[in-house]
């Protein structure tokens, strides 16, 4: 140990503490240190003591002590004396003698069966049995009225020190009574010097006038360089300090925001309550999908109908589903309904948004991404959710191709820290080609998302010419790899710890 360190180290008030410790032949309560000590709280010692406590100076032993005050049947007894007392004075003032139905003149009923009982024990009256029952003091009786028993010097003294320690065995007969005493268990400290405490103290430790923080003032004044500034113990312990700050999973929102900003984005929303013209029809979904099924989808009941006000664009749907209309497809083949379309539902995909802004916005080029929620009726379970965010985007440029969505998708993974991962052929009803994206993670291959070139089938009626890259991404997943969670559930579980230790990024 560097004792000259940690002497440097210690504050006004430890050094107090040692130093108070010493002349109290090393160890005392915290009072008798506020007293001789020249503090003013308890607190204050104890919050020194503890900090002596962790550099090993000193050490806080506790005692647990048992301390006694009276009870009601106690008051009671230092007011008007003794059952058994009483009775006994009763007697000597009437020769001695007397029979136990006269103790109630001066006895409640309760107490001449407590009174005789102890008058019997204690050996200070006998007792016959005639017609009636006779009490006949003895010697000893006599003897001890004149003298206060250690039973009332035991009761006197609580009545005065209520809270205070006391030889438990002077107390026996007291506490074998009913009420008469209250016990209480009470922990006293005391701090002690270690060895360690001692060897510090064979230096020298001066209390001398010292800063532990700057404030401006003393930069202002200059003081600063005339005062001693107390060295930090960069090791010592304190407790952890967690601030409020940001959830993780909102925090990875705004780091994937950023990233699409930089690269040229900007950002849509949309409405989680849509039509199934917009969420599938548009998106040349056919209307016996399965995706479309109850199982899978969340119909709302309330509003229940979207009425399609966008008149020659379901027109136009209704052409490509039943034959592909001016789009050279053949489209689906089957009779289109066009009240099916206003059924509600919870967007199942932020897919809805985009194809929306590209109605709104034929013209190109654009870069439109939005971070939101979407809703399927998925099972719970370690890697699904019935709600999650979906990481949308499109490009729309006259000379967009294919492998631009590859180097688009591959650098926004990049970005985000994924550097292995694959495409694999997929399928989409509103995309050709189409692809999924997958990320290499604890040794497997994970599916984050979709992605793909809008079909003229989806282009054309809303007015688009040109091409459509298009993606949609899982967050969760990747936010489960980015925290290294084994359960997707952990995102939206507030658990305190994990939050508070999670750092921010
Ligand atoms: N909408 C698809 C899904 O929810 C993802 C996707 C978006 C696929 C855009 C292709 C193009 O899984």
């Amino acid at each position: 140990m560097d004792f000259d360190k940690i002497i440097q180290e210690l504050s006004q008030n430890e050094k107090k503490v040692l130093l108070t410790l010493k002349k109290l032949n090393g160890s005392a309560s915290p009072q008798e240190l506020v007293k001789q000590g020249d503090f003013t709280q308890v607190a204050e010692v104890m919050n020194a003591a503890s900090w002596l406590q962790s550099k090993k100076l000193v050490a806080i032993e506790d005692h647990i002590t048992t301390v006694y005050s009276l009870g009601k049947e106690g008051k009671h007894f230092v007011q008007n004396g003794l059952p058994e007392k009483r009775a006994l004075k009763y007697l000597s003032e009437h020769n001695g003698k007397s029979s136990l139905k006269d103790l109630s003149q001066i006895l409640e009923q309760s107490e001449i069966s407590v009174a005789v009982g102890w008058l019997r024990t204690k050996g200070w009256v006998n007792i016959k049995k005639d017609k009636e029952t006779l009490l006949e003091i003895t010697d000893q009786g006599k003897k001890v009225l004149e003298i206060e028993s250690e039973e009332e010097k035991a009761l006197n003294y609580l009545d005065g020190h209520p809270n205070t320690t006391f030889e438990k065995t002077k107390l026996s007969s007291l506490l074998s009574r009913k009420n008469v005493l209250k016990e209480k268990e009470q922990v006293t400290s005391t701090i002690v010097l270690t060895e360690y405490g001692k060897k510090a103290l064979e230096k020298r430790i001066e209390i001398t006038e010292e800063i532990s923080q700057i404030t401006s003032a003393l930069i202002k004044t200059g003081d600063w360089e005339r005062t001693a500034i107390r060295p930090y113990d960069i090791h010592a312990f304190a407790p952890a300090l967690y601030g409020g700050k940001t959830h993780p999973l909102v925090a990875l929102i705004g780091k994937i925001r950023d990233i699409f900003i930089e690269m040229g984005f900007q950002e849509i929303e949309g409405d989680y309550v849509e039509s199934c013209f917009w969420d599938m029809d548009v998106l040349f979904i056919p209307q016996d999908h399965p995706a479309r099924e109850m199982q899978d989808t969340f119909y709302c009941k309330n509003p229940k109908r979207f009425p399609i006000k966008e008149k020659t664009l379901l027109e136009s749907i209704a052409a490509v589903h039943e034959n592909g209309g001016t789009t050279k497809s053949t489209g689906w083949g089957y009779q289109f309904s066009r009240t099916e379309g206003e059924k509600t539902l919870l967007r199942t995909h932020t897919t809805v948004s985009t194809i929306r802004y590209l109605y709104d916005h034929p013209q190109p080029p654009c870069k439109v991404f939005s971070i939101g929620r979407v809703f399927r009726k998925e099972n719970i379970d370690t890697t699904h959710l019935p709600e999650f965010y979906q990481i949308e985007g499109i490009i729309h440029e006259e000379n967009a191709n294919f492998r631009q969505l590859l180097g688009i998708l591959k650098e926004f993974y990049r970005r985000m820290g994924f550097e292995k991962i694959r495409f694999r052929p997929g399928y989409f009803p509103y995309t050709e080609p189409s692809m999924e994206v997958d990320v290499f993670w604890n040794n497997k291959w994970m599916e984050l998302g979709g992605s793909g070139m809008f079909r003229p089938e989806v282009t054309e009626p809303v007015g688009v010419k040109s091409p459509v890259l298009a993606w949609g991404l899982g967050l969760e997943r990747l936010a489960m790899q980015a925290f290294g969670l084994k359960d997707i559930r952990s995102l939206y579980i507030s658990d305190l710890e994990w939050l508070q230790k999670t750092p921010l990024r």
